[in-house]
């Protein structure tokens, strides 16, 4: 019984301390990506600097939004959330990738269907090469060079500083990353110094085209891209426009923008109602319209209440105003 007891309580301890994000084990040793990466950098990149995304990511989500969110959310939505928690999910995701693309069992080629869309795109494999090689030496300070399939589902090269990346919601050229090219220099400085040249031509060496061909083909049907489609909801971001305004003016006691856009608000919520929605699945579709034709009533309901009553009470305004704003965020949460 006794036994019992103490088996319990410890899985309970394991439950209470599970971490939100854990470092994932390399395919291979650190000394096996010799000579082309030393064993002491890629020990050092590994399990202290990726190690340290991850603690630090873990303390960053904790009790804000972001807590329990996959990584893909908390990228996609990294605009709403601190510099610690943009800085250690990006060093995080980015560097799994990196990992999941190394071998050095070299020699590896893509599969047919990345090698035909690179021809489309590139024109040759090297081409590639070379254009990826320009942006990973182009990139000022530290960074990421990325090959990406982006939002029409086309490949395309990009850069990032930092430790952002194209799934960022902050990040110009958007997509999902297939292959990334780490280049702080705590990737290469040991053994190539300042010569980043170097380093990047050996990378080249240990690419696993194999990894690399499925992850072409996952991006493409990867949700993660419909959701950086969904940035573009133009209605959504109209609507959020006038709400803002209006209820965080009535949080701070002014009524006046609320009494002037009333109208506006009701506009552009039927507008929001009616546009398309480009999310994800047909349940996920069903909820928000729900939430749509909430919103759209509500601020009806105001917009009436308003133009009917000359002396409107300020309280009535914001209960309203609050369930609009409250509306509003269920489809937001939706969409993460
Ligand atoms: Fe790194």
């Amino acid at each position: 019984m006794k036994y019992v007891i103490v088996l319990l309580l410890s899985s309970i301890q394991i439950v209470l301390f599970a971490q939100q994000f854990s470092l994932p084990n390399l395919k291979f040793t650190y000394a096996e990506y010799e000579p082309f990466i030393d064993m002491k950098t890629m020990e050092i990149h590994h399990s202290k600097h990726h190690q340290g995304y991850v603690t630090n990511l873990n303390k960053a989500v904790a009790g804000s939004p972001f807590e329990n969110k996959s990584i893909s959310k908390v990228l996609l939505n990294v605009s709403n959330a601190s510099d610690a928690i943009r800085n250690n999910a990006g060093g995080h995701y980015n560097h799994t990738l990196f990992w999941e693309i190394l071998t050095p069992k070299t020699s590896s080629q893509p599969s047919e269907l990345l090698l035909k869309s690179i021809e489309e795109t590139f024109g040759k494999l090297d081409s590639l090469k070379t254009k990826l090689n320009q942006a990973a030496m182009s990139r000022f300070g530290s960074g990421w060079a990325w090959l990406i399939v982006n939002e029409e589902g086309k490949l395309q090269v990009t850069s990032t500083g930092n430790q952002d990346n194209p799934i960022m919601d902050v990040v110009a050229e958007r997509g999902v990353p297939i292959l990334g090219i780490d280049v702080w220099e705590h990737a290469y400085y040991l053994k190539h110094q300042n010569k980043r040249n170097d380093y990047i031509y050996a990378i080249w060496s240990i690419l696993d085209w194999g990894v690399i061909s499925q992850k072409y083909e996952d991006a493409l049907k990867d949700t993660v891209l419909i959701s950086i489609k969904s940035d573009n909801w133009p209605e959504l971001k109209a609507f959020h426009k006038v709400m803002s305004n209006t209820f965080h003016a009535a949080e701070k006691k002014d009524f006046t923008q609320i009494m002037d856009r009333h109208q506006e608000l009701m506009i552009k919520a039927f507008l929001l109602k009616n546009s398309e929605i480009p999310v994800l699945t047909i349940d996920e579709r069903v909820l928000i319209v729900k939430s749509l034709e909430k919103l759209e009533k509500q601020s009806m309901e105001l917009n009436s209440f308003i133009s009917a009553n000359k002396k409107v009470t300020n309280g009535v305004i914001m209960k309203k105003l609050t369930a609009i704003h409250a509306s509003f965020h269920e489809v937001i949460n939706r969409l993460l």
